[in-house]
């Protein structure tokens, strides 16, 4: 072949690979919202409401949806920032809310804020999805309003913010953006799926501030979100949240679920693990209508349909079952009972527990290893406890227990081994 052959050659092959790949790139530019999100508005004069009822309804917002939690690090300044989130990606560090001017967002204009809530972008960047902006994206103005009009009440703190810790390739210059254009789809807005203004409203709390997807939504690659807000489970800082729909939420007897979420415990079932600390800080300050609300909302979520189901047949064996059966009765009949049904008002039922039902047995492993006591709150002062096996039990007969829990009352599911309790029982979050 000549050389003008194969140029020519070579054009006539690649052109259209190019052009394919120019068009996929495009594509996926337009998913995330086109040039709009990383058009950062500048230069606007920073106003701030200082209307008292606003004030008041951003506090209210801000402790739902847990920015306080999130923005400040352990025994830290409120809402300085600096608390370090573990990643599959590396560590991410939240940023400091406070009105300061050289480190905080007292320089922001609403406008910028309402931007960085709605699309994760601001002077400082593209920001990583551990910031639950595709739920605050669903805000209104009116709740974005009331959210700047509290921080701006808050006493400024000039704390520079800690450097991220990003593992290859999210260290790469414009990781978060290639981030965002490959994965980032955001949620229509809050359009009325339903005329009935409760499921409305439950919708916008689940959805929006209450961002419940970040834990209880399954996660695929590169920690990105299934599309869409879906609640269909997913692990979070070594716990699972479990699926929320009407399958896995019939366990609460109407009215119940509402309760549950503002810190009762329903006969004997409180929360534990990251739960626990959601309803301690954030959702125990729900009033009730929004609970019921979100009640109401969340059993309508009908169930992902059955996914390529694992129809092997597992088998415990006999050794492993027997053992299983005698640590239940020596250490948990007493309180679950032997029947697994617990006791009313006081200690939950295990037959009828997400951790020994659920597809996944982090939970249970957890629960065994460290044991649990639901957060004290007005609806549960005084919660009863469960006390940790860690001392008691070792890796090889946590597994056999919960492995024979598990298919007592639970699913077909692959029995547990010790080599699972040793990587999964750990307390590191992650
Ligand atoms: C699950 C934890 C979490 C929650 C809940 C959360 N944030 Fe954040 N937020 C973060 C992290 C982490 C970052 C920094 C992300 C990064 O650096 O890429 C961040 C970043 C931000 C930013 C961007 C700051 C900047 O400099 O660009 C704003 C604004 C913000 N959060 C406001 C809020 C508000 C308001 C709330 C409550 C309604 C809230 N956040 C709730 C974790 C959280
Ligand atoms: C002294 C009483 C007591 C003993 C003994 C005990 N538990 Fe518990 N267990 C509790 C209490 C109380 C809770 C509720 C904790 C909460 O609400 O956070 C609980 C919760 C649980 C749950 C979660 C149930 C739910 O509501 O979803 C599981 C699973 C569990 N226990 C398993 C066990 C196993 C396995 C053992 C034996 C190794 C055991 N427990 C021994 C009191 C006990
Ligand atoms: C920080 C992560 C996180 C967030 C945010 C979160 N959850 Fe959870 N949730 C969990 C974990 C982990 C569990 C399992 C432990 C338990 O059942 O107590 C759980 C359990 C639950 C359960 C009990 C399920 C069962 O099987 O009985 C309900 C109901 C629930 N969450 C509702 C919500 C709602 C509604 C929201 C949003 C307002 C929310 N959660 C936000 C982590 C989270």
């Amino acid at each position: 072949m000549t050389l003008r052959r194969r140029l020519l050659f070579a054009a006539i092959v690649l052109l259209p690979l190019v052009l394919l790949a120019a068009g996929w790139i495009g594509l996926m530019f337009l998913q995330q919202g086109g040039a709009a999100p990383f058009r950062v508005p500048a230069g606007i004069a920073r106003a701030v409401s200082t209307d008292a009822a606003s004030v008041e309804r951003g506090r209210r917002l801000a402790q739902i949806g847990n920015c306080g939690g999130c923005h400040t690090a352990r025994g830290g300044k409120a809402y300085a920032g600096g608390r370090g989130f573990a990643t599959p990606y590396g560590t991410i560090h939240s940023s400091n809310l406070t009105p300061d001017v050289q480190h905080g967002i007292g320089a922001w204009s609403l406008a910028e804020f309402r931007h960085a809530m709605r699309h994760g972008v601001s002077r400082n960047g593209v920001q990583a999805p551990v910031f639950p902006y595709a739920n605050f994206a669903l805000l209104d103005d009116a709740e974005l309003d009331a959210l700047f009009a509290f921080l701006a009440t808050l006493p400024p703190e000039a704390q520079a913010p800690t450097a991220d810790r990003l593992e290859f390739p999210a260290s790469l210059p414009g990781a978060m953006t290639a981030w965002r254009l490959l994965y980032y789809r955001p949620a229509s807005p809050r359009t009325a799926t339903t005329a009935v203004p409760e499921l409305q409203r439950g919708a916008a709390l689940v959805n929006g501030i209450g961002h419940c997807a970040l834990c209880h939504g399954a996660r695929g690659r590169f920690s990105s979100l299934a599309v869409g807000a879906r609640l269909d489970g997913g692990r979070v800082s070594g716990w699972y949240a479990p699926a929320l729909n009407t399958l896995t939420l019939a366990r609460y007897p109407p009215g119940a679920l509402a309760q549950y979420l503002r810190g009762a415990s329903v006969d004997g079932h409180g929360a534990y693990g990251k739960m626990a600390d959601v309803i301690a800080q954030n959702l125990q300050h729900l009033d009730a209508a929004d609970a019921d609300a979100m009640e109401a909302y969340l059993r309508t979520l009908a169930p992902a349909p059955p996914s390529r189901r694992d129809t092997a047949a597992w088998d415990i064996p006999a050794e492993q079952r027997a053992l299983g059966d005698r640590l239940y009765t020596k250490h948990c009949a007493d309180c679950h009972g032997e029947d697994g049904r617990g006791e009313a008002g006081k200690y939950p039922s295990l037959q009828a527990s997400s951790a020994i039902t659920g597809p996944d047995p982090i939970n249970a492993i957890k629960l065994t290893l460290f044991g649990a006591v639901a957060p004290a709150t007005p609806l549960n002062p005084q919660p009863w406890t469960m006390p940790p096996f860690a001392q008691t039990l070792s890796a090889a007969e946590v597994a056999a227990l919960v492995s024979t829990l598990r298919a007592r009352w639970g699913q077909d599911a692959r029995p547990v081994s010790a080599a699972d309790v040793d990587a999964w029982g750990g307390i590191d979050e992650r």
